[in-house]
């Protein structure tokens, strides 16, 4: 069985590059602009917390069949954003911020209004995505969390699907298509470790691993390489060009700027919840506004200078970054619970 995965489809006309910088070139850099083919469409889109605004995007586009970043600093809102689009949480309703329903929060993906609707229905609807902080079922196999990312998104009625009779008929066909994965993320020959036993970085390629189960139309990447080897980390790359390749559309999260310059197709800066600029990478990196909202007064940083990003997150730096973020978001999501019974 190959072990990477690097055919192209000559089929899907977004697999030819020139094809991508023509289409991209059409596009002007404004926050928000409208895209030719946007495979997902955001409205509105308002969480708060207690008092603070985490997100605040009036509109979105994402492009169909393109890699698109969505970069922006520590607390920008881009996993709360990517929650709120995926039904793991709700917007704060329109009637609370304005005194009526004008405005209220909307978004469409291929079509179809999701604005109520449910993880796992939304992932049926062929929109899944990956968590900074991983979900593995550490007391499960590495197969066995595979086999469960057949039947819809992480953290949702996992156990009950398992029992489903409707299951056992299809056990083969998806137990050879997690095969079939696992080999290309190179972790068929942990298949049957225990998910808990994997290292950090592993346990991200397991989730994406996962999240291609479903055959998705969109994924959504939350830091897919953090904590990831870096002798990895080429193949992952490979791997995510090889899903757009194929006809997939892509949005992920991620703070390694060569990263983003290497495989983004369009990039979008989010800062303080807001849309702050979208443009391609190099366009993007060279926005004042962006140097800004990443580096403050440090006007005289360049984040197109490689050398400024050879420190950017290690795998232990990023594992660290992680565990104080889960910690701030607990002990906010405390402050605000409290402050809610008050
Ligand atoms: N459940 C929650 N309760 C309270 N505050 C929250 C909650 N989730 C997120 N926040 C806050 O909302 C803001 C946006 O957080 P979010 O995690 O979306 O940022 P991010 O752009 O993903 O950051 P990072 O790059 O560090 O992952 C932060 O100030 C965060 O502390
Ligand atoms: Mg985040």
């Amino acid at each position: 069985m190959p072990e990477s995965k690097t055919s192209t489809d000559t089929t899907n006309p977004m697999a030819d590059p020139a094809a991508r910088l023509a289409l991209t070139d059409t596009i002007p850099n404004v926050p928000g602009v409208s895209k030719p083919d946007p495979i997902l469409v955001v409205d509105n889109v308002v969480r708060q917390f207690g008092g603070m605004t985490a997100v605040n995007v009036d509109h979105l586009e994402v492009q169909r069949g393109l890699i698109t970043a969505l970069i922006g600093p520590n607390g920008a809102g881009k996993t709360t954003f990517f929650n709120l689009i995926t039904g793991f949480d709700r917007p704060t309703s329109a009637k609370s911020r304005f005194g009526s329903s004008e405005g209220a929060a909307s978004w469409a993906f291929d079509g179809r209004q999701l604005g109520r609707t449910s993880a796992s229905a939304v992932s049926k609807a062929g929109m899944v995505r990956t968590f900074q902080l991983t979900k593995s079922l550490n007391r499960m196999t590495v197969l066995e969390n595979m086999m469960l990312g057949a039947r819809g998104q992480s953290g949702e009625n996992l156990l009950t699907c398992w029992l489903k009779p409707t299951w056992l008929g299809q056990e083969k066909v998806i137990e050879d298509k997690a095969k079939e994965l696992l080999s290309r993320f190179k972790l068929l020959r942990k298949k049957d470790d225990y998910a808990g036993s994997l290292s950090g970085g592993q346990r991200k390629l397991l989730e994406m691993a996962r999240a291609l189960m479903t055959d998705p139309t969109m994924i959504m990447l939350d830091e897919p390489m953090a904590g990831v080897n870096p002798a990895l980390t080429q193949s992952l790359l490979g791997h995510i060009q090889a899903l757009r390749d194929d006809g997939m559309t892509v949005l992920f999260v991620e703070h390694d700027m060569h990263m983003v310059r290497h495989i983004s197709d369009w990039v979008i800066v989010m800062a303080e919840g807001r849309i702050i600029a979208e443009g391609r990478a190099h366009e993007v990196m060279a926005d004042t506004a962006v140097i800004d909202a990443y580096l403050g007064a440090h006007h005289d940083t360049d984040l197109s200078d490689d050398s400024l990003l050879e420190d950017m997150p290690g795998a232990e730096r990023m594992h660290r970054k992680a565990e104080a973020h889960e910690e701030e978001v607990a002990r906010k999501g405390a402050a605000a619970t409290k402050e809610k019974n008050q």
